[in-house]
């Protein structure tokens, strides 16, 4: 049986009780993270902690847990849990309060909850065929730097994608991809060069992102941060995602064509390496 933290307690998820009125269940008021774990460690953990500080901020949430006991529990759920591999997830909301859309008082508790799940990350049939992707208009709301867990949009476009055979959509706001539904995206062009999205209220900045350009630079790989389009993605040598869950993963197909000879490129396989080792290397 599975261990949750939920509001100060360890529990059996069997017996995890959150309030109907919980303003995360009736008006998507609350954040989240997702950490990797590689080796029974936390990949990441601060970046995710302070992109969690900065999207609580943005929404006027205040949150008192410090870093610190964040981490602890974070660890004693991956030990209950036995978690080698695999990923927590941690969500705050505004917490419980008769349904209202004017925020609750101040002294409100957060509802704050984490739990495990325990997952082969790294070797990951998925990656080693590549993903097909399909592309899909970008109807989420205009802030998704916020980490909200307003997911339905995300949701209803992986359904999409799985409904025409493909395994995700990239997401498309004024003829330039975005991000994928719930990761970053990248295409490698045919002289190498890197390119993705440049950093904005349009896409999430992720943590892995910034780990995976930090290697691709120490490899002297050129980097572009630029919205691209789908004529550029059908025209480039190889394409990935990003995210704590899929790491660099392979993109392979968009809209049913090939791209680039249709296999992993040997460019995202490079950068999915170094990046697993050197967070097997920080992971604490
Ligand atoms: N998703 N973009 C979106 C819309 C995401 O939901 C995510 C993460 C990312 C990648 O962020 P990071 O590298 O920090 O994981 C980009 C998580 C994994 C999820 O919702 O499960």
């Amino acid at each position: 049986m599975r261990h949750v933290y939920v509001n100060g307690d360890f529990l059996p998820e069997t017996e995890a009780r959150v309030s109907i009125f919980d303003r995360g269940f009736l008006f998507a008021d609350g954040v989240y993270e997702v950490t990797l774990v590689l080796d029974g460690k936390l990949v990441d953990f601060s970046g995710h902690m302070a992109r969690l500080r900065r999207s609580l901020g943005e929404l006027d949430m205040r949150f008192s847990l410090t870093e610190e006991s964040l981490l602890a529990i974070h660890r004693e759920l991956i030990e209950r849990n036995e978690i080698g591999e695999g990923l927590v997830y941690l969500q705050v909301t505004r917490g419980a309060a008769d349904r209202d859309f004017i925020f609750p008082q101040e002294s409100t508790p957060n509802t704050v909850v984490l739990f495990t799940q325990k997952k082969a990350i790294v070797d990951s049939a998925l990656a080693a065929r590549g993903q097909h992707v399909v592309t899909l208009d970008d109807l989420r709301w205009r802030r998704c730097d916020i980490k909200t867990v307003q997911l339905l949009y995300p949701s209803m476009a992986k359904m999409q994608a799985k409904a025409q055979g493909a395994d995700d959509a990239w997401l498309v706001k004024d003829g330039f991809i975005t991000e994928g539904s719930s990761n970053n995206a990248y295409i490698v062009t045919t002289d190498g060069t890197i390119v993705t999205r440049d950093l904005s209220a349009d896409i999430l900045h992720g943590i892995t992102r910034e780990a995976v350009l930090h290697c691709a630079s120490d490899l002297q790989l050129r980097i572009e941060e630029r919205p691209f389009t789908v004529e550029e993605i059908e025209n480039a040598a190889e394409a990935f995602s990003t995210s704590a869950s899929g790491l660099v993963n392979p993109v392979v197909n968009i809209n049913g064509k090939p791209i680039g000879v249709g296999k992993p490129g040997a460019i995202t396989a490079h950068l999915r390496q170094i990046y697993v080792e050197r967070s097997r290397a920080s992971a604490i």
